[in-house]
């Protein structure tokens, strides 16, 4: 099942409530939080609190890409805060097993995170217990960065490896996700796709459902 998840960091912050409203109508199913520390990735943006205050404005999964050093100290923040679905980043993540256990342990579910420059198979050990690999397609940090092709390989690698090893992780995938590059992640296996800036247009609120709505389309449409 393809799916938009919207990134919000490319949303108006001062109307967080309108610009989820306006992606839901779009068709957008995953509300994506990007969580920066400005340590683990040179921005900081915002935490659990702001994951609290969206909490009660849909029902919809929130899920929460943490881009922070020592995520395990944040987990439990993250869950009383009320999100549904965590990852991190394996290079992040000194003991990556007993986080994504600790994920999971907190009623979450876990996902894995994959930066350009990090071979798949860094991630074999964990691929058993996560809901979700989400494969960085621009390098981590901020919305509106360039598409990098190279991802679309690793897309179909780890579609690959899913059936090889009988598995059923879902495949997600973020950075310069568009309408021009979406069909390539459809076809090599992506089905969360994470979208910011192809979604959220600044100073254009009244886009931003047409904006999903062709975008889920195009996105369709290569399956
Ligand atoms: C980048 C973030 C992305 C970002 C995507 O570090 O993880 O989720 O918001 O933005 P676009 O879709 O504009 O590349
Ligand atoms: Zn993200």
């Amino acid at each position: 099942m393809i799916e938009l998840a919207f990134s919000i960091l490319s949303a108006d912050f001062a109307h967080l409530a309108d610009e989820i409203d306006r992606a839901v109508h779009g068709g957008g199913t995953i509300v994506h939080v990007d969580v920066m520390d400005g340590h683990f990735v040179p921005n900081i943006t915002f935490g659990p609190p702001v994951v609290k205050a969206i909490r009660p404005l849909t029902k919809l999964p929130l899920d929460c890409h943490l881009m922070i050093e020592n995520p395990d100290e944040y987990i439990p923040a993250f869950a009383a805060a009320g999100a549904d679905m965590v990852s991190v980043h394996v290079e992040a993540c000194r003991h990556l097993n007993r986080t994504l256990q600790l994920i999971a342990d907190h009623g979450m579910l876990p996902g894995v995170v994959i930066n350009p420059a990090t071979p798949v198979e860094a991630l074999s050990e964990v691929l058993s217990m996560v809901h979700h690999v989400l494969v960085m397609s621009v390098n981590p940090g901020f919305g509106g960065q360039k598409f990098l092709p190279r991802s679309v390989e690793r897309i179909a690698h780890l579609r690959r490896l899913r059936h090889e090893l009988g598995l059923n992780y879902r495949i997600e995938v973020d950075g310069g996700v568009a309408h021009d590059t979406v069909a390539s992640v459809v076809e090599a296996g992506a089905e969360m796709l994470v979208a910011g800036s192809a979604i959220f247009a600044p100073g254009q609120p009244q886009k931003t459902e047409e904006n999903a709505r062709e975008f889920l389309r195009v996105a369709r449409a290569a399956i």
